[in-house]
């Protein structure tokens, strides 16, 4: 049985520190927002709704602790807190979308304590929806694999990049719980590995079948004939473009050269209307994670390393969006423009 991957405990946040997995699963206790905006950064936390639900708490927990008796001056470092946590990774649009709900409802409460109660209170909530938004996408995107389904992935869109169940992972969990037979190959996600590390070993602790392999292999393997379907998560999607990690894209062209479909799930919190690819910022990450690996050296010194962390798809490749209101199908005309505030 797979733990939340981040929930609070009364004052405290507590989150699975995914840099462990799989060697170790270790929940680390969290009541300051620098611990928590130094675990974004090093991916302790990460996946994009978790990365909603740990800013939400972040800025729940930048009320609780003030001690400003002022109103203006509570939500001006309320306020710097969203910031700051805001700054900690450009890319998810559900960190901002976790955010600016807590401090929406922090603004619009009228004092400081009431203040505090509905950060708590929508923090919670966005915590609390993530599972039953997660189980509806899952059941729909459940609907579109086949007997006997093959499913690509890539990184990982799971219980661990959620508060539990999944996006991508979650379809794959819905099939497997409504009697559907499914079987997943699992890219390994280089250069940080969430596809090896944590989409094998939550699939493999729920019993369902998984195997890993290095993130050039899938080509292959779609020639072959063993893929049926690839199934993704996303960071955000634009009118023009689904934002997920750096390797997605490749997949994308590879299935629609094979005639596979290549399905994206996704919460409508990571829908970014009105936006297109150039104006989004894609995270750019350290050479150390390029150019080392298992403590070795594997490039040499002074050689530059390109390392970002997502790219982008263009719609054109995607057969359809699982969302939890149903299935959007091209061409996508009609996106959904969820509120962001
Ligand atoms: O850098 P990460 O591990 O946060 O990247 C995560 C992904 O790319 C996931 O596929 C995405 O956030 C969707 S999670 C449901």
């Amino acid at each position: 049985m797979i733990p939340r991957t981040i929930e609070r405990v009364d004052g405290a946040i507590r989150f699975i520190d995914q840099t462990l997995l799989p060697e170790r699963l270790e929940i680390v206790e969290c009541t300051d927002i620098e611990r928590l905006a130094g675990a974004i950064r090093r991916l302790e936390v990460r996946g994009a709704p978790a990365l909603g639900i740990a800013g939400a708490y972040g800025v729940a927990l930048a009320a609780i602790q003030s001690e400003e008796q002022d109103l203006d001056a509570f939500l001006a470092e309320v306020s710097a807190a969203a910031d700051y946590l805001r700054g900690t990774r450009p890319t998810a649009v559900n960190l901002g979308w976790g955010i600016d709900r807590v401090l929406a409802a922090v603004r619009g409460a009228g004092s400081i304590e009431a203040g505090r109660e509905a950060a708590v209170a929508v923090a919670d909530a966005v915590a609390e929806e993530d599972e039953e938004t997660c189980r509806r996408i899952g059941a729909h995107g459940a609907a579109l694999l086949p007997e006997n389904a093959r499913v690509l992935t890539h990184c990982n869109a799971g219980a661990l990049a959620c508060a539990t169940w999944g996006t991508a992972l979650g379809v794959i969990r819905s099939a497997v719980a409504a009697g559907k037979t499914v079987s997943v190959t699992a890219c390994e996600t280089r250069p940080l590995l969430q596809g090896a590390r944590l989409t094998a070993w939550e699939l493999a602790a729920d019993g369902i079948p998984v195997r890993v392999i290095t993130d050039a292999t899938a080509a292959f393997l779609m020639r072959r004939g063993e893929i049926d379907c690839v199934v993704v998560g996303a960071d955000r999607i634009t009118d023009d473009a689904v934002f997920n990690k750096i390797g997605t894209y490749m997949h994308a062209v590879c299935a629609r050269h094979h005639g596979i479909p290549f399905y994206v799930a996704a919460p409508l919190s990571t829908f970014d209307p009105g936006r297109s690819e150039t104006d989004v910022t894609i995270e750019e990450r350290g050479r150390e994670e390029v150019a080392a690996f298992n403590g070795k050296q594997t490039v040499p010194d002074g050689v530059g390393c390109t390392n970002y962390a997502f790219d982008a798809t263009p719609l054109d490749l995607v057969s359809g969006i699982i969302t939890e209101t149903g299935v959007l199908l091209p061409p996508y005309d009609s996106m959904p423009r969820p509120r962001h505030i």
